[in-house]
C-alpha cells in the first residue's frame, strides 16, 4: 500500500511512495482530488461534485464524466484491491478516506497553526517551539493555494479555489507576522526583517509589515535604511491606492527618524485574540415582549432542517417560505432561526426584512439589515427582539473577521450598506486593548474617504457591489455558517430582487441558507422594479430560484391548518370539545393570524373564559354568527 503525499499550497503536487503520481492527466482530475483531499471531513453526493467540476454538461453527462474520472483517479491512486483506498466511493456519494496512508500539506499547516496557538497561551512563554513550528508552517507555504489550476467554465470551482486561497494566504501572512515579531523581540532583526520582506511579497499593501520592517532595520543598526523604506512604502500607498500611510505608521517613521525608537522589546504587533474584551460587548436587553407560544409547523421546520443540514455540511442554497398573509411566515422564519442557533453554537443567524413603504427609496434594504448586524450593529436590534442577545454576542465575535472580509473583500460596501463610522467605532472599541491592526488602520481611511462630501470615490457599480456581498459572506461563513433570513420579500425593491437573484445562485459549495418568506403574489407578479433589467419582477427571480434549487418551496398554505387550530387550543390548559375547535378551523381555515385574533377577541369579550383550575372554556352565548368572516376583517 502506497503513501500518498498531497501539496497543494503553491502547484499542485502528489506523489505516491516518493515518486510523482503518474495518471493525474488533466487539472480536472487534480481539481477532483485536491478537492477531496481538502473537504475531506464530510460525503460529497456525486450530482454535487458533477455540478461543481462540469457545469456546463446536462446533469446526466456531467455524472458520467465525473464516473469516468473517479475511475482514472482511483486507477492513478492504486486504489482498486487495495484495503485501505484514497477514497471512499458508493453509489451516490464520494468521500476522501482520512484513514489512508496520506499526507497533506494544508492539513499539516493548520495542525501548525494551531498548535501555535496552544503555545502562546502558555504562561510561560515557549518561543523556541513557537518559532520551530511557526517556521514549519511557513516552510509549507510555497505560493498561492493551487497556484496556475483552472476548471474552465465552473464558477463555483473558481470560488472555492479563491475563498480557500484567501483563508491560507491569510493563515500565513499571520504566521510571518508573529515569527517576524517573534525574532525581533529576541533581538534578531535580520531574521525580523526577512520575514517581514516575505509578508509584503505576498501582500504589498500590508502596513503592519512595512512597520515590522522598518522597525527591524531600525533596530537592527540601519537607521538610514528604515528611513527610505517608509518612503518607499509612502510612495507605494500613494501611487497604488492614492492614500498616506496611516498614524501607526507615521508614528513609527517620526520615532525612528529622531532616534526614539525603543530598543526593548519593541511595540510590534502580534496576533490579536479574537475573544472580544468583556466591556467592549454590546448591551443587550433580553428582548421585546414575549411572543405567543409558537406551535405546529414541524413538517415545516424538519423541511426547512434538511436544507440547514445540508449547507452546514458545505452545501448551501436556498429555502423559500410562501404564504397568505398571516399564514405565520414570519413566526416560522424567527423559530426555525431560533431552534438552528441553538442546535449549533457556531451559526450565525442574521435576518432583514423588506418594507411596504421602503421600495426603492430604501434600496437593498433587507441585505443592508443582514450586513449591518454581522458588522457588529446589534444593540438597537437586539434590544427590539429581532436579534436574540445569544445572537447578537456571536456576531459581536465574528467582528474581526468580518471587518477584515469587508475592507479587503468589499470596500465600496462600507457606507452603502454598512456605516463605516459606526463600524470604525466598533472596532475600535474591540480591538483597543490588543493593539492595531492593519485593517482597522484601513477601515479608517476607507470611512473617513468616504465620509467627505465630494472626495469619496465613484459609486460602484450594481454587479462590482453584488459580487463584494457574495465575496464577504462567503469568507464569513467560512469561519461561520450562515443562516440569512429575509422576510417580506413581496415588498423587495428591485435591487433587494436582483442582488437575491446574483447571491441565490452562487451558493452551491458554500455554507450558506438564504431564507426568503414572501406572499404567493409575489411568485407572479412582474412590476416594473428598477434594476432587474432584463429579470422582468421578482417573480422571474423567484421563479429562477425554484428552477435553481428544486424543492424548496415551503407552502404555508398547503400546511395542515386544523393541526395547528388544534396546537393552538392546547398551547394553554383548555375543556374546549370539538364543536369549538371545528367551528374555530371553519371560520379560520387555519391561518394564524385570524385564528390568534379570534381567540383573543373572545377572551376580551368574554366568550371564553377561565376556570377555577386556569383552563379555558366557553362561556354561555358564544356566537359564531357574529364573528367576521375572513382575516382582513380583524
Ligand atoms: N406556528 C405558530 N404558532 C403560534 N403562533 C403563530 C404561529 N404562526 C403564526 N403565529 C401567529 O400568527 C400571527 C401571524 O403570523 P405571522 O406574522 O408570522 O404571519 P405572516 O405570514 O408573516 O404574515 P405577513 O404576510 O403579514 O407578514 C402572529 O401573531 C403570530 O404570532
Ligand atoms: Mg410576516
Amino acid at each position: 500500500m502506497a503513501h500518498l503525499a498531497l501539496r497543494l499550497l503553491g502547484h499542485f503536487q502528489a506523489a505516491l511512495d516518493g515518486e510523482p503520481a503518474k495518471g493525474l492527466t488533466s487539472d480536472r482530475l487534480r481539481a477532483l482530488l485536491a478537492y477531496l483531499a481538502v473537504e475531506s471531513g464530510r460525503e460529497h453526493a456525486r450530482e454535487a461534485l458533477a455540478a461543481l467540476l462540469w457545469p456546463e454538461q446536462p446533469d446526466r453527462e456531467a455524472v458520467s464524466a465525473l464516473r469516468h474520472a473517479l475511475a482514472n483517479l482511483r486507477s492513478a491512486l492504486g486504489d482498486p484491491g487495495s484495503p485501505a483506498p484514497f477514497l471512499l466511493v458508493t453509489r451516490t456519494t464520494v468521500q476522501f478516506n482520512v484513514a489512508s496512508d496520506h499526507w497533506l500539506d494544508v492539513a499539516e499547516f493548520e495542525a501548525l497553526k494551531r498548535l501555535d496557538r496552544r503555545l502562546s497561551y502558555c504562561t510561560e512563554r515557549r518561543e523556541g517551539e513557537d518559532l520551530s513550528c511557526l517556521t514549519a508552517a511557513v516552510e509549507l507555504y510555497r505560493g498561492p493555494f493551487l497556484h496556475g489550476l483552472s476548471v474552465a467554465h465552473s464558477p463555483a470551482f473558481d470560488d472555492w479555489l479563491l475563498l480557500k486561497g484567501e483563508e491560507y494566504r491569510r493563515g500565513v501572512l499571520g504566521v510571518l507576522g508573529r515569527l517576524s515579531s517573534l525574532q525581533a523581540a529576541r533581538g534578531e532583526y535580520a531574521e525580523a526583517a526577512r520575514w517581514a520582506r516575505r509578508q509584503l511579497e505576498i501582500e504589498p499593501f500590508r502596513e503592519e509589515a512595512h512597520r515590522q520592517l522598518m522597525a527591524a532595520l531600525a533596530l537592527g543598526g540601519e537607521r538610514s535604511g528604515a528611513l527610505a523604506h517608509y518612503e518607499a512604502c509612502r510612495r507605494l500607498l500613494a501611487e497604488e491606492l492614492g492614500c498616506e500611510p496611516d498614524d501607526e505608521t507615521r508614528a513609527l517613521f517620526t520615532q525612528i527618524r529622531d532616534g526614539k525608537l525603543p530598543r526593548a522589546r519593541p511595540s510590534l504587533p502580534t496576533e490579536v485574540s479574537l475573544a472580544p474584551p468583556a466591556e467592549g460587548r454590546p448591551h443587550l436587553s433580553a428582548g421585546g415582549p414575549s411572543a405567543p407560544r409558537f406551535v405546529a409547523r414541524e413538517e415545516e421546520l424538519a423541511r426547512l432542517g434538511v436544507l440547514l443540514d445540508r449547507a452546514l455540511a458545505g452545501r448551501g442554497g436556498v429555502a423559500l417560505i410562501a404564504g397568505e398573509a398571516g399564514s405565520g411566515k414570519t413566526a416560522l422564519l424567527d423559530e426555525f432561526a431560533q431552534r438552528a442557533g441553538l442546535g449549533h453554537p457556531e451559526l450565525l443567524a442574521l435576518r432583514g426584512s423588506c418594507n411596504a413603504h421602503g421600495g426603492a427609496g430604501d434600496p437593498y434594504l433587507p441585505f443592508r439589515e443582514i450586513l449591518q448586524t454581522l458588522a457588529g450593529d446589534v444593540e438597537g436590534k437586539g434590544a427590539g427582539g429581532t436579534v436574540s442577545p445569544e445572537q447578537a454576542l456571536r456576531a459581536w465575535e465574528a467582528l474581526p473577521a468580518v471587518g477584515a472580509a469587508l475592507v479587503e473583500h468589499g470596500p465600496d460596501l462600507i457606507d452603502t450598506f454598512v456605516p463605516g463610522e459606526a463600524l470604525l467605532r466598533r472596532a475600535e472599541a474591540f480591538l483597543a486593548p490588543a493593539g492595531g491592526r492593519g485593517w482597522q488602520a484601513w477601515l479608517r481611511e476607507l470611512a473617513l474617504s468616504h465620509g467627505r462630501p465630494g472626495e469619496g470615490t465613484a459609486p460602484a457599480a450594481q454587479p462590482d457591489l453584488f459580487a463584494q456581498v457574495t465575496r464577504v459572506l462567503h469568507l464569513v461563513s467560512l469561519r461561520s455558517p450562515l443562516l440569512l433570513a429575509v422576510d417580506d420579500l413581496q415588498w423587495a425593491d428591485g435591487g433587494t430582487a436582483a442582488l437575491l437573484f446574483h447571491l441565490g445562485r452562487r451558493l452551491a459549495g458554500s455554507r450558506i441558507l438564504l431564507a426568503c418568506a414572501f406572499r404567493p403574489e409575489a411568485l407572479y407578479q412582474a412590476p416594473d422594479l428598477r434594476g432587474l433589467g432584463d429579470l422582468g419582477g421578482l417573480g422571474s427571480v423567484l421563479q429562477e430560484l425554484v428552477r435553481e434549487w428544486g424543492e424548496v418551496l415551503v407552502d404555508l398554505d398547503q400546511a395542515d391548518g386544523r393541526a395547528f387550530v388544534e396546537a393552538l387550543v392546547d398551547s394553554e390548559p383548555n375543556r374546549l370539545g370539538a364543536g369549538f375547535r371545528q367551528a374555530l378551523y371553519d371560520h379560520t381555515e387555519g391561518n394564524p393570524l385570524f385564528t390568534v385574533e379570534l381567540l383573543g377577541r373572545f377572551e376580551r369579550q368574554g366568550a371564553l373564559v377561565q376556570d377555577a383550575a386556569g383552563h379555558w372554556m366557553e362561556a354561555h352565548g358564544l356566537n359564531w354568527d357574529h364573528c367576521p368572516a375572513r382575516v382582513e376583517a380583524v
